[in-house]
């Protein structure tokens, strides 16, 4: 359950985010100057359906699919034995067979085939006319994933009960990880102001309550004339970019037992940028 609804709220963000890069996008267009319909049609074409129909079912909302329902009302009821009207009559059309009443349907509908599931009608609810050319339903269809998704919920809990489709796992790589961090050495250098207090990097620089750090970057851990912990020393070893990476990050659980008083540094981008600012000192 927790999983599901995991996989729920990050579809939720990401088509939240999906919204918010659209919107700048097509702010960006109007910036530009460049109104053309192309841009908008592109910018609310596929892209917005990239968070699939079944994340969007999962958290769909049946009071405004009941509401949605009033475009449809002029021609279905969707009650048990309500009448046919402009259209056939509705209640347990999740599951039936298409074209599956007592209804005058079109040959096109007739010789569609295979029942309503969630994908048909979503489908069918997308562009009625798309989806069974020549059918005499005449509704341009509902451009709103969110809004279809609540309709479907809709109508299934009138005499129908299908089960909601699983949602799918987000694909690897749709919203990437923070790209690898690159240091600047430049900003590292400022940031090496919380290392002055023990620490040297000049070479030949006198060792404080710190070892001495010109040229550490390639040098053995615990390498040099410094009265280092037992800890330090056991560990063995040369700084790189990943050990040095470690022991910032937390010197406590790279060297249990060290004995450099300083606090984790969480932030991967300054311990980068240091690392990189130590490969100058030497
Ligand atoms: C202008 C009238 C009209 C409106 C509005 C309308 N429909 Fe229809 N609907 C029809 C007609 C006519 C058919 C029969 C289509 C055919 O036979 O090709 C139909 C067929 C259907 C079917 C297939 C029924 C079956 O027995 O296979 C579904 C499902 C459906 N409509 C859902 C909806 C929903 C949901 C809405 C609102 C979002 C809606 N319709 C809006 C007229 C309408
Ligand atoms: C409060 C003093 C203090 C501060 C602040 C401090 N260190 Fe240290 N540092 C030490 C001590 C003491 C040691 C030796 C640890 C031991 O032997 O267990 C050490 C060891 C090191 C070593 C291993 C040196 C070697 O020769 O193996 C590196 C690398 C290092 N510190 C980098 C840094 C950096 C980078 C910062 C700032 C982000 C920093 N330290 C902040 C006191 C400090």
């Amino acid at each position: 359950m927790a999983d599901r609804f995991n996989t729920i709220a990050g579809w939720t963000l990401f088509s939240g985010v999906v919204a918010l890069g659209l919107s700048s996008l097509s702010a960006h267009y109007f910036q530009a100057g460049k109104v053309e319909p192309v841009a908008e049609e592109e910018a609310e074409g596929p892209k917005k359906d990239e968070v699939p129909i079944e994340a969007l079912l999962a958290s769909a909302d049946m009071a405004k699919g009941e509401a949605s329902f009033k475009k449809c009302a002029s021609c279905h009821t969707g009650d048990q034995g309500g009448a046919d009207g402009l259209g056939p009559n509705l209640f347990a059309i999740m599951g039936k067979g298409m074209a599956g009443g007592s209804f005058a349907y079109s040959d096109a509908l007739k010789g569609k085939g295979g029942s309503w599931d969630w994908a048909s009608m979503n489908s069918w609810l997308i562009s009625p006319s798309a989806f069974v050319p020549g059918t005499k339903m005449s509704f341009a269809g509902i451009s709103d994933p969110q809004e279809r998704a609540n309709l479907m919920v809709y109508l299934n809990s009138k005499g129908s009960n299908l089960a909601l489709p699983p949602v799918p796992e987000k694909k690897e790589g749709a919203a990437p990880e923070a790209a690898a961090v690159v240091g600047d050495a430049a900003k590292g250098q400022k940031s090496f102001a919380k290392c002055a207090s023990c620490h040297t990097v000049t070479p030949g620089g006198a060792e404080g309550i710190g070892p001495n750090l010109a040229g550490i970057v390639g040098k053995g851990v615990a390498a040099g004339s410094f009265a280092y912990s037992d800890s330090l020393k056991g560990k063995g070893g040369t700084w790189d970019e990943a050990t040095l990476n470690a022991w910032l990050e937390s010197p406590g659980k790279f060297a249990a037992g060290n004995k450099m008083a300083f606090a984790d540094m969480p932030d991967a981008q300054e311990r980068a940028n240091i690392i990189e600012y130590l490969k100058t000192a030497k």
